[in-house]
């Protein structure tokens, strides 16, 4: 018999179910609010993950260390992907495709880090077959997709999340709070910027439904729009710099996606603010000593921030204001989840019960973002932006 705290198996998908009910139907839930009465004990989340390329690398390690999560099956186009990471990780199952291993060992969470091409019709088939979703970004190429996919979670009762994770970093913590506490006064700008010479090892990369923004521009308008609120309108430049590639899966390919990226944002809030992205980018230099390259900059009228490396990889956070004018180096702490961990925070959520900092509607805005930077280069117009998320994420101390 079940002591209160205690759930079988099918109570605790009956349970987690619900939490993803609670988070993925309430877009206006405060972070800090309990989302709903999930508790576990003696019983894991068993995972599903599609798509084992590069990043289920990454992924597979935390997600077999995690105590509480068992992965059950993978699942690759390229079978012999999905043996290799299968003998690699101990995974007991393998399949070729998405229908074959929805209908084989149950799981109930899948994680998906499919190529972007195929983040909708994929999750689509999950949310469908009552599966919780991580998906890698963006959830979908298109903002009514992206729609659809979260209006189905909520009608199944599931979870749903894209990537990338990095509002769960201490560092953002520590600038929304920042921000929020008055320190740095009025915010009236901020940048972003991310790049590096480009994936070498899949075409889909540089074709319709890849380029830079996606793969990682998306850090920083996450970033920003997580910090400063819902974007209100856009103006962006996209551009080529190769006509060609040379990839390992394909051999010499067209060029076709964005591969040199600016991006203006207008912030409900008032605040501009701007992403730097791209796949051109000289990315061997080394900083000497403890300097840090500085990936974001926050200006108020009052102090600025500077953030240490990558929004999703930070080493802390550089503060000068008013009265401490000279910059010092804030919020030094370590990331449990890191970069690789947004499923393993999400599973932790739905363990715990309490509210997820990732939510799909703020996932969604930032495609809606992302497309009306590639609308305005496409019009030369600027272009409003059609959906809002839940903010603030993180309230002042
Ligand atoms: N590689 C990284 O370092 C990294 C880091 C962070 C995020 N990501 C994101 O993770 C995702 C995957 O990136 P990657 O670098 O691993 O790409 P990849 O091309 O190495 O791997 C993608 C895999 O998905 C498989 N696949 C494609 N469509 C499928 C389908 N319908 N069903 C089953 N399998 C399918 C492909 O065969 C391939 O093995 C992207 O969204 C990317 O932006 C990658």
């Amino acid at each position: 018999m079940n002591t209160p705290n205690e759930t079988t198996r099918r109570d605790f998908i009956k349970t987690s179910a619900l939490a993803g009910t609670a988070i993925a139907a309430s877009p206006f839930l405060a972070p800090q609010a309990k989302s709903a009465e999930v508790r576990l004990k003696g019983d894991k989340i068993r995972i599903g993950h599609i798509g084992c390329g590069s990043v289920s690398g990454s992924y597979l390690p935390v997600m077999t260390k995690h105590p509480k999560v068992e992965v059950v099956s993978v699942c690759d186009i390229i079978p012999e992907r999905a043996k290799k990471r299968a003998e690699q990780f101990k995974v007991p199952n393998v399949y070729p495709n998405i229908d074959e291993m929805l209908a084989g060992a149950e799981f109930d969470f899948l994680i998906n880090t499919t190529s972007m091409p195929s983040h909708y019709p994929v999750n689509k088939k999950a949310l469908e077959a009552g599966k919780h979703v991580w998906s890698e970004k963006p959830m979908a190429l298109e903002v009514s997709k992206g729609q659809e996919l979260i209006a189905l979670a909520k009608q199944k009762g599931v979870g749903f999340w894209a990537a990338p994770n990095c509002v769960t970093s201490p560092q953002f913590e520590f600038m929304a709070k920042t921000i929020a506490s008055g320190r740095i006064g009025k915010v009236t700008a901020a940048h972003g910027t991310y790049g590096h010479g480009g994936p070498t090892w899949s075409a889909w990369f540089y074709q319709k439904g890849g380029g830079s923004l996606y793969d990682l521009g998306v850090y920083n308008v996450t970033t920003l729009t997580g910090l400063l609120g819902p974007v209100t309108e856009v103006v962006g430049m996209t551009d080529k710099v190769y006509d060609t590639r040379k990839v390992d899966d394909k051999g010499v390919i067209k060029v076709e996606s964005d591969e040199n990226t600016m991006l203006i944002m207008r912030h409900q809030s008032g605040v501009l603010s701007h992403v730097q992205t791209g796949f051109g980018y000289f990315d061997g230099e080394r900083l000497a000593g403890e300097r840090k390259l500085y990936s974001m900059d926050v200006m108020g009228t009052k102090g600025v921030m500077h953030l240490q490396g990558w929004d999703w990889s930070s080493a802390g956070v550089d503060l000068a204001y008013e009265g401490e004018a000279v910059l010092e180096t804030q919020c030094k702490d370590a990331w449990k989840y890191e970069w690789v961990g947004g499923a393993a925070y999400v599973c932790d959520r739905l363990l715990d019960g309490q509210p997820s900092l990732i939510t799909p509607e703020h996932g969604l805005h930032v495609l809606d973002v992302m497309n009306a930077c590639h609308e305005s280069q496409a019009t030369g117009q600027r272009v409003k932006c059609q959906t809002v998320f839940p903010w603030p994420l993180i309230k002042a101390a």
